[in-house]
């Protein structure tokens, strides 16, 4: 079930990256960290699948540094 996949994405994130879940990490295209989330536990594994799913990294591309975080910590095994 996607809620147990998120519950277990979300298990792998440090408590730092925890907070704010539902404020937006990209605040020029207003995705918000959830959103991020989601695509990663729906198979985005790079920077370029988020960017297609969600529209973050598209603006002036400051955030990409935080959704390579997420990616990281995500899907490391
Ligand atoms: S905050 Fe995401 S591109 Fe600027």
């Amino acid at each position: 079930m996607e809620i147990d996949r998120i519950e277990n994405a979300l298990d792998r994130l440090p408590d730092i990256l925890k907070k704010n879940l539902h404020r937006n990490l990209c605040t020029c295209n207003d995705v918000p960290k959830m959103d991020i989330i989601k695509a990663i536990v729906n198979g985005a594994t790079t920077v370029q699948q988020i960017k297609i799913q969600t529209y973050a990294t598209t603006g002036s591309g400051c955030c990409t540094q935080q959704v390579e975080r997420l990616i990281e910590c995500i899907c490391s095994s």
